[in-house]
């Protein structure tokens, strides 16, 4: 097996839509964006950086708002389908895919063109595929497989104009597949999106979260994750970097050991509370075994209640809710009166706390009745969402008060 390159290459991070901003402090946390690891490139959608694989690796483990990470393997020139032939074909495959006689010699390729001479995008796809298979021919006398299923290498082509990269995925499946949700319950957050909202919302672990209608779980399982600093990528289990033909298992172990070491396992004294209620039984029973799976089900405190009845501590922190809007589940109009009882429980029960609440619906939020510090945009799969901010001061914003309930009035 040949040894893993050593050299820096263009490692692209994509994120959803709206989180890049998120994304990026993250990396900034990590000590990226410096002197010497400036980002290259800046998009709504991903975020660029000079990376070794070993750095890719790590960061594929360590991101909390990433969708892949991606290294480049090359860059070239690409103004036709026949040059996007020539100049995959010259890459060597052979010391990359594992030999056709053997087991895991897959390949998955996907596709992203936008330039004037291809209007399919399954085209590029099929070129690089063709490419590929025909360089193996030739070099090992066999092809490998092709197909969808992310079971060996993966690779991305990007091609825009007359320019063309085509990189490699460290993981196989999107990072939001975490591998401790082994029951979604209904309407559950993606992992990376409830990351990003509890980054948004400010949220470092060093004060108290509690997350009423907490459904299957993930707002509160991915705030444990963030107060104990453990990598959320060491939970899953697939890593199309590990089905290479590069020699990468003690790179790779060396770097998940790494990993490991910066994430505490403390118990659940050691941090501010994690409180995670719901009034339905099988979404407690979703997000508890999630939660062990997670291996952080210590660390929060799960109730089976109304979220009017949710114990708020002393010590102010942040509370997020995540209610039904009215598209998958509930109907709309149904929605209103919780949602004014949302506002009634911020205004009387957490003085002194933020207040989050995330929806897709703007109707349905006007009946919170409080008027939102902030405001931010998020995709949830297909559905614009907001994140709203409640400042939930003690008695009004221009005259607060030492106790006593209060908010930013708007009823
Ligand atoms: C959209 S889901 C939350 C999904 C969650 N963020 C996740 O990732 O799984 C809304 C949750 O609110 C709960 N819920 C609705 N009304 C409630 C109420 N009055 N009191 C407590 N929970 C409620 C539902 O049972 C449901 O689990």
């Amino acid at each position: 097996m040949p040894p893993p390159p050593t050299k820096r290459a263009s490692t692209r991070i994509t994120c959803a839509p709206h989180t890049a901003p998120i994304l990026r402090a993250e990396l900034e946390a990590l000590g990226w964006g410096r002197e010497g690891t400036e980002f290259q490139e800046e998009h709504p959608t991903y975020l660029q950086v000079g990376a070794t694989l070993e750095q890719a690796m790590e960061l594929a483990l360590r991101l909390r708002t990433a969708t892949h990470v991606m290294w480049q393997l090359a860059r070239f020139r690409c103004p036709s389908p026949k040059a996007l032939y020539t100049e995959v074909a010259a890459y060597p495959w052979e010391d990359l895919i594992r030999p056709p006689s053997g087991p895991d010699s897959y390949i998955t390729i996907r596709a992203h063109a936008d330039t004037p001479t291809i209007d399919n995008q399954m085209y590029p796809a099929l070129v690089v595929k063709d490419a590929i298979c025909d360089r193996m021919v030739k070099k090992t006398g066999a092809r490998p497989d092709a197909g969808p299923d992310r079971r060996g290498v993966v690779l991305s082509l990007y091609w825009k104009d007359d320019r063309a990269a085509l990189f490699l995925n460290i993981n196989a499946h999107s990072l939001a597949n975490r591998g401790y949700r082994h029951l979604p319950h209904t309407a559950p957050m993606r992992e990376t999106l409830a990351a990003a909202v509890l980054l948004a919302a400010g949220y470092d672990g060093s004060t108290p979260l509690v997350n009423p209608m907490c459904g299957s779980g993930t707002l509160a399982i991915e705030a444990a994750l963030i107060a104990t600093a453990r990598a959320p990528g060491l939970l899953r289990p697939d890593y199309a970097i590990t089905k290479t033909n590069w020699d990468v298992d003690d790179l790779w172990q060396s770097v998940r050991a790494r990993v490991k070491k910066t994430g505490g396992t403390p118990g659940s004294a050691d941090i501010p509370p994690i409180i995670a209620t719901d009034h339905d039984p099988a979404a407690l029973h979703a997000a508890k075994k999630n939660a062990q799976a997670a291996g952080v089900d210590h660390l929060i405190r799960f109730i089976e209640c109304d979220f009017r009845q949710t114990p708020i501590p002393s010590e102010p922190g942040h509370i997020i809710l995540n209610p039904e809007y009215g598209e998958r589940m509930g109907d709309a109009a149904d929605l209103e009166p919780t949602y004014a009882a949302i506002g009634d429980f911020f205004k009387q029960k957490c003085p002194g706390w933020t207040g989050h609440v995330f929806t897709g619906s703007p109707h349905l939020a006007k009946h919170i009745g409080l008027k939102p510090a902030r405001k931010r945009p998020f995709m949830n799969a297909t559905i614009e969402c907001r994140l709203l901010t409640f400042n939930l001061y003690k008695g009004t914003k221009s005259s607060p008060v030492a106790d006593g309930g209060g908010g930013t009035a708007k009823r």
